[in-house]
């Protein structure tokens, strides 16, 4: 009965012990190998923890997406946006962004530079308050 008892213990800490090693075996995402020996894979590449022991098997970030060497993806910035393995470049005027999202054409009546966000037309705005002056000047 001791010894059952002994051996159970023994096997349920060998076997932790054992996954503790294969779990630190795994590079991080971004990186290919064994741990401890990784090396990054490529700008706006990444791999899948636990599935990179080969250089072949770091892959494009997905659109709208990219990383540094060695690191996982990461969206782009807000009115930015990149094709899968690209860089993330400024959306193009009179569109925009949300941060890992693709561009989007501005609201009728609003413009953008390229990587900023959509603005109303500064015409709207003065057409707008004339519009106000002359209804005052109606009622009066
Ligand atoms: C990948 O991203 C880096 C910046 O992280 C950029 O300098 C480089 O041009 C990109 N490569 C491609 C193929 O877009
Ligand atoms: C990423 O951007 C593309 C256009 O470049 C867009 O069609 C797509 O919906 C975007 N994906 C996501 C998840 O927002
Ligand atoms: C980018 O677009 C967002 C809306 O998606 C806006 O709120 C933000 O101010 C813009 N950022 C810049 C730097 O123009």
């Amino acid at each position: 009965m001791m010894l059952k008892t002994f051996l159970i213990v023994n096997i349920v800490f060998l076997s932790i012990f054992v996954q503790q090693v294969i779990a630190v075996d795994y590079c991080p995402p971004g990186q290919y190998g064994t741990s401890p020996t990784c090396s990054n894979c490529a700008a706006n590449q990444t791999s899948i923890s636990g599935q990179n022991q080969d250089p072949n098997s770091c892959s494009p970030c997905p659109a709208n997406q990219s990383s540094l060497a060695g690191t996982d993806c990461e969206n782009c910035p807000s009115n930015y946006t990149s094709s899968p393995g690209q860089k993330c470049v400024a959306c193009p005027a009179n569109q925009q962004s949300i941060s890992g999202s693709g561009c989007t054409n501005c609201a009728s009546g609003y413009i953008s530079t390229s990587g900023g966000s959509c603005a109303l037309i500064y015409s709207r705005i003065l057409s707008l308050s004339l519009g106000l002056i002359c209804i005052k000047f109606l009622l009066l």
